[in-house]
């Protein structure tokens, strides 16, 4: 949440600091401002409410010069979204400016202090409480701004990522993180800073990931000097990023979640590449083959993640249990971080996270290695967070996912669930060889069966109008595709703001029956494999009721599509793996509506793609 985005070097820094704030808007889009030192030392802030377009259109006309700069791009926490709560802040004396990325827990007490002192307050944000005690402490003790930072967070409580700039300074960002993504870019002569390296892969792959409870003081023409908190001396490690610059734009379609859309069959065969081998008799994760004896010993599996990643935990669940014959328990990681719950040291905890950032699943990490669970990542921005606070993991590798809405993150997930399955399971020798190898054979042909499902795209473009009267959805789906009747339902709601829930299709007796009307569109995730007559039984118990059905069916199927409104084929997959295939006409199906409804479907309303507060 909040895009933080600094540089310092020979080129002006206004341009790079714009571009940067676009690419990083995915992360939030209530706000954006930027702070510049110019030519004659004065620091000059320019932000505004809305997006980084109004952000541009409002300084055009304004000083705009400078080669260090910082800027911010806002998720709303502390404040509403306006002129003022926008980043960046002065402090009182305008001496300093910072942007944030987190929240100050304690900042009412520290406030309150400052106000004591005589300090004044122009916005309701915790962020401008912490410039102002940077500045204060400052002045009181006389110390440079290094200092300043470190002993004004060891008073803070909560997150951050921070970026501080200075009036006659410039030459210097001081830069601090706790629980909140921050990545310096090293370039030749020229350094910038960022919440994640997407501002800056056209400039140089170097990157120095700062860890919790650092400060990095980052001087023009001279190396990054890092300090922790408590005042020890660190060395920047040099890491080198894989990103290209073409990962980071639409290539051709109108939006990021449409291209993300697309880009699964190539991006799945990329997941599994290298990891199932030639002969398709063997797959093989270096994380789970690394820590055989954790696995083979494991007595339970607790997967942890958030919103889309927690539906794919709920895949997880049937896949481990079928293949491995693990115990499995899925959580929602902000539930479990706070209910005490029992963790043995033969309890696997799997953590899964598109962004590797989310506050309460790297919380929920952090619980469970305290309490001595071997804990196993499952994210796809390496160097995040999660992956360097687990004991093992494996990435999903499926480049940077800019639109808000998770699609390809979703199914690379649960094809490494698949592979973390299998994998166990040969090792345990809880699978027979020949169903094994059959199982492994049917997932390698799953990008060309997404390819064909995608054909699906325009059939789904004509149904989509249809819908857009709708206020409420329901989608059912039974096994393996209840969590896809979750993940569709979620898909609809967050980008069309169209009501739906998710059941699994047997629930609906119990309740749900009741809203259904002519008016109730229903979604059906109801191929040939699974409880395919049961579910059909749903269905008509939903016609006998008028409701609208929308299914989704096994190619050739004619009993289904029967009975349905409007039918959608997929191809026929083994029943494990029809979550990925299936999913993939619902994320189309929410992507027309919202389209339908004139909404923006890359940055909804109150969202932000990394939810890096709890
Ligand atoms: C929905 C969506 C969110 C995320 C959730 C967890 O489309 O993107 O529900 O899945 O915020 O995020 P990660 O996977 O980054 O931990």
């Amino acid at each position: 949440m909040c895009g933080i985005v600094g540089y310092i070097g020979n080129k002006q820094a206004y341009p790079i600091l714009i571009k940067g704030l676009h690419r990083l808007e995915y992360r939030g889009y209530d706000s954006s401002g930027v702070a510049l030192i110019n030519d004659k030392n004065e620091i000059n802030v320019y932000k505004t409410k809305g997006k980084v377009e109004d952000l541009e259109k409002y300084a055009s006309d304004k000083d705009l010069s400078g080669t260090i700069g910082i800027a911010h791009t806002r998720w709303a926490t502390h404040g509403e979204p306006n002129d003022s709560n926008a980043h960046p802040h002065y402090s009182q004396s305008k001496s300093l400016a910072i942007i944030h990325n987190g929240i100050i827990e304690n900042y009412a007490i520290i406030k309150k202090d400052l106000i004591k002192r005589g300090y004044e307050f122009k916005s309701d944000t915790d962020t401008e409480v912490l410039v102002q005690l940077i500045e204060h402490i400052k002045e009181k003790n006389n110390v440079d701004l290094t200092k300043a930072v470190q002993l004004a967070l060891t008073q803070a409580v909560g997150a951050y990522a921070i970026a501080v700039i200075e009036k006659g300074n410039p030459n210097q960002i001081v830069a601090a993180r706790k629980a909140s993504p921050l990545v310096i870019g090293v370039g030749d002569d020229e350094f910038f800073l960022a919440s994640d390296a997407t501002p800056f892969v056209e400039y140089t792959k170097k990157v120095i990931y700062l860890n919790d409870e650092e400060i990095a003081t980052i001087t023009r023409n001279d190396e990054v000097h890092i300090r922790t908190i408590s005042d020890v001396e660190k060395t920047p490690e040099l890491k080198e990023i894989e990103m290209s610059l073409n990962e980071l734009e639409k290539g051709g379609f109108p939006h990021f979640m449409l291209k993300e859309i697309h880009e699964q069959p190539k991006r799945i065969a990329e997941a599994m590449r290298g990891r199932i081998n030639i002969n398709h008799d063997n797959v093989a994760l270096s994380g789970i083959i690394d820590n055989k004896d954790k696995f083979l010993n494991a007595k339970r599996i607790i997967i942890v993640a958030c919103g889309t990643s927690w539906h794919a935990g709920l895949i997880g669940e049937y896949l481990l249990e079928e293949f491995t014959r693990i115990p499995v328990e899925v959580e929602y990681a902000s539930e479990f971080r706070y209910r005490n719950p029992i963790i043995n040291k033969d309890d696997i905890v799997i953590a899964i996270s598109q962004s590797g950032e989310t506050a309460d699943t790297l919380a929920a990490v952090e619980l469970a290695r305290k309490k001595g669970a071997f804990v196993y990542g499952i994210c796809n921005v390496i160097g995040s967070s999660i992956p360097r606070n687990t004991d093992s993991g494996t990435y999903t590798h499926v480049g940077p996912e800019i639109g808000v809405a998770s699609t390809k993150a979703f199914t690379a997930q649960v094809t490494v669930l698949a592979l973390i399955s299998l994998t166990i399971a040969n090792m345990k020798g809880s699978l027979d060889k020949k169903r094994y190898k059959e199982l492994i054979d049917e997932l390698a042909t799953i990008p060309a069966k997404m390819e064909e499902t995608l054909k699906t795209n325009e059939n789904i473009q004509k149904i989509a109008p249809i819908f857009t009267y709708a206020k409420n959805f329901i989608y059912l789906g039974r096994g393996y595709n209840y969590p896809v009747a979750l993940e569709g339902a979620l898909k609809l709601k967050e980008i069309s703001y169209i009501h739906a829930e998710g059941y699994p299709a047997a629930e609906m007796k119990h309740g749900p029956i009741a809203l259904i009307d002519a008016e109730m569109p229903v979604v059906f995730i109801a191929p040939h494999k699974g409880m395919y007559e049961k579910t059909l039984s749903n269905i008509e118990e939903v016609k006998a009721r008028k409701g609208r059905i929308f299914s989704i069916v096994t190619k050739g199927d004619n009993v289904v599509s029967k009975v349905s409104d409007y039918s959608i084929e997929i191809p026929e997959t083994e029943e494990c793996f029809v979550p990925l295939l299936a999913t993939i006409p619902l994320q189309l199906l929410a992507y027309h509506i919202a389209i339908m409804k004139g909404c923006n479907v890359d940055q909804p309303r109150n969202l932000a793609k990394s939810v890096t507060v709890e």
